[in-house]
């Protein structure tokens, strides 16, 4: 049996609006997460040996937390239609994927972006084992393009502690294909840089990424949306090399904020965020005012916080959260995370 883990991933720059077969509009870069993972285990059988019927062109049990889930069945099928060009063996075998959170289902962190992962370096090794060749570079390069046909994000979850997605003309190697490990310095300041996520609404995601991408298709503000993301891009590389953290939350708030106004502006147009997501931001710029500690937020495509933080102000930021946050926070709820600096 074949087993990985994958973790989360939280984008500084963000994905919005992709292109052909889930090709992004713009570059975007993201830091992996390391307690937030789903980890997949995979085993395989030769379905000529099973009494299955013929008329699946796919044959696959899934189990989430040990339970059999046959609603997850259409996006695995979706999935395995769309990679099936580069493992063409999916169609002579019966698989049994078994796979679990680390964090509860019902937190509303999105897990499409580890779920696709992991199964991807799953059925990467399964290809390995059934006799596919790679070198090591094809394996992280296939396994993160077969992410993206998952989910695109998924794509920044298969490998690297800072991840780049998407062509930029100052990363080397960067391509829409797949994300790659960030190859320029980074600032020691960034190790183990910490995350903690405010579950400020645990409920389904009020628009599917799918919805979401196809806003940006005919948005009046999207050519100057993409131009953006570049240029915040340069600035991030500048930020990672020299330690500047005063851009870096500039570049880093912006894009969260940017990334929801795209939302608000499209048609139909959503407002994500909830009261306490309003409510947690006014307190992180008020906090970071008071005490001058580089704490800043960013957001995904929904109402929760991420808190971004160095490692060296982590006790006093985590007693912050615990006596001023958490009654923002469903149930009091968050989730201390950091960057994995050593995947
Ligand atoms: O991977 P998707 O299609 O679920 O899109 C994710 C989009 C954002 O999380 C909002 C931004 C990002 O870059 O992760």
């Amino acid at each position: 049996m074949i087993s990985f883990k994958a973790p989360s991933n939280i984008a500084l720059v963000k994905y919005w609006g992709k292109k052909g077969e889930q090709l992004p509009a713009n570059p975007s870069v993201s830091f992996t997460l390391t307690h937030c993972y789903t980890e997949t285990s995979v085993a395989y059988q030769q379905r000529s040996s099973l009494a299955i019927p013929p008329t699946e062109k796919f044959s696959f049990t899934f189990n989430f937390e040990g339970e059999a889930k046959p609603s997850f069945h259409p996006k695995i099928n979706t999935f395995f239609q769309r990679i099936l060009p580069y493992l063409p063996f999916l169609t002579d075998y019966h698989f049994t994927i078994n796979s679990h959170n680390s964090f509860p289902h019902s937190s509303g962190i999105a897990s499409s972006a580890s779920a696709m992962a992991a199964l991807s370096l799953c059925l990467m090794q399964v290809a390995q084992e059934l006799g596919m060749n790679f070198t090591q570079d094809q394996f992280w390069q296939q396994a993160s393009l077969l992410a993206r046909l998952g989910s695109g994000s998924a794509c920044r979850s298969t490998h690297g502690s800072i991840v780049v997605w998407g062509q930029h003309a100052s990363i080397p190697h960067s391509t829409d294909q797949y994300g790659i490990p960030y190859p320029l310095p980074v600032h020691p300041i960034f190790d183990q840089y910490q995350d903690t996520i405010l579950l400020i609404d645990k409920g389904q995601k009020q628009v599917s990424s799918t919805l979401g991408h196809n806003l940006m298709h005919g948005h009046p503000f999207a050519q100057a949306r993409f131009a953006q993301a570049h240029q915040n891009t340069d600035k991030l590389i500048q930020c990672f090399a020299t330690g500047d953290l005063e851009t870096f939350i500039q570049v880093v708030e912006s894009e969260a904020l940017t990334l929801h106004a795209m939302m608000q502006t499209s048609i139909p147009y959503f407002i994500l965020m909830r009261p306490n997501t309003l409510e947690v931001i006014q307190h992180v710029w008020q906090y970071r005012k008071s005490t001058s500690i580089p704490l800043c937020f960013t957001l995904d495509a929904g109402a929760n916080v991420h808190l971004l933080y160095p490692k060296k102000y982590k006790e006093e930021v985590q007693k912050y959260i615990q006596d001023v946050l958490a009654p923002y926070c469903e149930g009091k709820h968050y989730i201390h995370d950091c960057l994995n600096t050593n995947p």
